[in-house]
């Protein structure tokens, strides 16, 4: 039976364990210029309905590193764009190659893929969650910081985003006090085991990380201006960051938009995690390459 990343709950706490030992491991053996070969001969097939510079860099990089190879395929290039089912190119496509990251809109279409597919899917972003970014951004703290659990993590702006989704399922698994800060009308609607703070400053006090995303997500662009007007006041700015923990660190998946979401004083600060949270990417996805195609 194949086995899908759709979502962080696909994998227990333990299996997480595992997959951020091996990340580490990974990590190393790069640092050392060591060649890890143990995907050779395999293919990953990426498909992109979204824009994507980490998604694809990331993961083209993990496989070709482990001795594999990537195809990437834009959403207007195949024929799904030409009206083919999703199903039809999942059940195709898994002819071809050994595992599928697909980047798209609603979970629903996410779900088809990996109905059709028999080989893993991965969810490389979804209206519904990133999944994968998060395994970095966790495994992020957890170099950085040391272990998760008991760690007050900040979440400000819009917390009804994929990436507010899937931080709300990593604090169910990884056992950290979430707080989301966010304006009325962009709060998650699902949902447990996080606290609501309203105003930012209060929800920063005290915090190990703080995070925040784009205040206008891909697909969202219509919405622009309205979104720029109700998340004013929920800048990470340096004024806010001083009322976290002084070992504070400051996570966000990238793109950014400084003077927006995040200050360029904060982002390009002492306290900013962001480029060795995007390097991330690649270990932990290589970690997860191995363990959905080898089954490890
Ligand atoms: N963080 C992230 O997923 O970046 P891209 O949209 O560039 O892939
Ligand atoms: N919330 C953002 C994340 C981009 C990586 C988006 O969906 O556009």
């Amino acid at each position: 039976m194949k086995r899908d990343f759709l979502e962080l709950s696909d994998f227990t706490a333990a299996e997480h364990a595992a997959l951020f030992r091996r990340a580490r491991e990974l990590k190393e053996a790069r640092r050392r210029g060591e060649v890890v070969s143990t995907l050779a001969g395999r293919t990953l097939l990426l498909l992109f309905e979204k824009h994507s510079t980490r998604t694809r860099l990331s993961f083209e990089a993990a496989i070709g590193q482990l001795g594999g190879s990537a195809v990437t395929l834009p959403m207007q290039d195949s024929q799904i764009s030409r009206g083919e089912s999703l199903a039809d190119t999942g059940a195709v496509a898994s002819r071809y190659v050994d595992a599928i990251m697909y980047r798209t809109f609603g979970d629903d279409r996410l779900r088809e893929l990996a109905r059709a597919a028999t080989v893993p899917v991965i969810n490389g972003l979804s209206d519904g969650g990133h999944p994968v970014q998060l395994l970095a951004d966790l495994f992020t703290v957890e170099e950085r910081l040391g272990s998760l659990g008991g760690k007050v993590v900040t979440w400000v702006g819009d917390g009804a985003s994929n990436m507010a989704l899937s931080w709300i399922e990593a604090a169910r698994l990884f056992e950290f006090t979430l707080r989301i800060s966010a304006p009325e009308g962009f709060r998650p609607i699902r949902g447990s085991g996080f606290e609501l703070v309203a105003d930012p400053r209060e929800a920063v006090r005290g915090a190990d990380v703080v995070t925040t995303d784009v205040w206008i997500s891909m697909g969202q662009e219509k919405e622009a201006a309205a979104r720029r007007k109700a998340f004013a006041g929920y800048c990470v700015d340096e004024a806010l960051l001083s009322r976290a923990k002084p070992s504070a660190i400051v996570l966000h998946c990238l793109p950014a938009h400084r003077g927006e979401e995040i200050s360029a004083g904060v982002i390009d600060g002492p306290r900013s995690a962001v480029l060795d949270e995007a390097e991330n990417r690649m270990h932990v996805q290589k970690a997860l390459l191995e363990a959905l195609i080898l089954r490890r």
